[in-house]
């Protein structure tokens, strides 16, 4: 008998949708144009990207589609705003400061490692034990000289929910640049670049069913920042190479799609979830929720991730993947690397705490069914590995 998957890994990556596939189709086929040929070809492929260009402004309330410059996914759409909006601040203001967060992401955190290497400064903001960035910390860390702020929407791991908004005001109050990662927000709850004040914000397609290999950086109109990749000047000379025409119409249709069903989508997965976490903390003795909880949660709606005590997170994970479920301990990035999670280290938690974590990350793909099924697995599975672990007695 052919095992039913379950795939509740949809915060690393998500199937591409049908409609997004039919729409990248003649791309790939017939229309195969190069967007900076002038003949007919090359008319149609730029016109499918100035669509896709629209979509992409309308997901975040962006008032220019050339606010939106495409790039190879959100690793480069980071890497751009980091390196591009401080060498920008450095360069006309000689402003070298730099401050971002222990909650972000690898493609945030490197790039701004590497900025310290070309001599800036840095500083990482502490994260609160429920997985957020306080303000006032930000308000301490901001100098005379601080070019840029990047503090991300929401997290990939605990799926916390950040102050962006009050945030990027301070950064601008210290005259900083702000950039946000949004990759894990954008699609799955309402972004309003314009509402949230921020200067460049950072989207990945393949989080939303569109393909991978493609994102976009948000940079507010007006904003000067340089390019990483020097070429023929495409994408307004802030990224050139030749438009990966398919992959923009398939990122410009999922964020079509998504924004059309955001709002029923947002409520069924917050809805699935919820029931997901009842179960689990009811069912499963000595496990508990990480990141912000209780009745002013801001948590990602898909987003469920907890802690189970006396299990090993990658046991767990195989032992899932065995019975057919998809799951993770947090960024797939941290896995490969085999380094505990930098996020949970910098909430408090214990070693114990980051190697029994588990991430459940929930779409709008997935049923009840799939989830009751999930859960009567997940308690099984704990149990199962609890009376093999050396704490035995402690736990079972
Ligand atoms: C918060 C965050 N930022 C950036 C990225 C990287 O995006 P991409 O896979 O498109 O390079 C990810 C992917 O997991 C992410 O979760």
């Amino acid at each position: 008998m052919v095992m039913q998957r379950i795939y509740l890994d949809n915060a690393a990556s998500t199937p591409v949708a049908d409609e997004v596939i039919q729409e990248m189709l003649p791309y790939l086929k017939q229309q195969f144009g190069n967007p900076s040929s002038i003949h007919y070809f090359g008319r149609e492929t730029t016109r499918a990207i100035q669509l896709a260009r629209k979509r992409v402004a309308a997901l975040i309330g962006a008032a220019r589609p050339s606010e939106i410059t495409f790039t190879s996914g959100g690793t480069e759409a980071d890497n751009l705003a980091i390196k591009g909006g401080a060498e920008r601040m450095r360069s006309t203001l000689q402003r070298d400061h730099v401050i971002t967060s222990y909650l972000e992401h690898d493609a945030v955190i490197e790039p701004c490692l590497d900025l310290e290497r070309l001599g800036y400064r840095l500083t990482f903001l502490p994260v609160s034990p429920d997985g957020t960035i306080r303000p006032s910390d930000l308000k301490e860390a901001l100098t005379p000289r601080t070019a840029l702020v990047s503090v991300m929407l929401a997290n990939n791991e605990v799926g916390t929910i950040q102050p962006v908004k009050e945030l990027a005001a301070l950064a601008h109050a210290a005259g900083a640049l702000f950039h946000t990662d949004a990759v894990q927000a954008a699609g799955k709850i309402p972004v309003d670049v314009q509402d949230l004040g921020v200067d460049m914000l950072s989207m990945s397609s393949h989080k939303i069913n569109g393909p991978k290999g493609v994102g976009a950086l948000y940079v507010r109109h007006g904003l000067e920042i340089l390019p990483l990749i020097h070429g023929g000047g495409q994408e307004s000379a802030l990224r050139s190479g030749t438009e990966n025409v398919h992959g923009i119409v398939g990122f410009g249709k999922a964020c079509e799609l998504a924004a059309a069903r955001l709002p029923e989508r947002q409520k069924q997965v917050t809805e699935l979830r919820n029931h997901l976490i009842k179960r689990v903390l009811a069912e499963i003795p000595h496990s508990r929720l990480n990141g912000s909880s209780g009745s002013n949660s801001s948590r990602l709606p898909g987003n469920a991730h907890f802690t189970f005590f006396g299990v090993n997170g990658e046991d767990l994970i195989i032992k899932l993947d065995e019975n057919g479920i998809a799951a993770s301990t947090g960024s797939a990035c941290s896995v490969k690397k085999q380094k505990p999670s930098h996020v949970l280290k910098a909430m408090g938690f214990s070693y114990e705490e980051i190697t029994g974590s588990l991430r459940l990350s929930l779409s709008w793909q997935n049923t009840r069914e799939e989830v009751d099924r999930a859960v009567d697995v997940l308690a099984q599975v704990v149990h199962e590995l609890r009376s093999l672990s050396p704490f035995k007695s402690k736990y079972t």
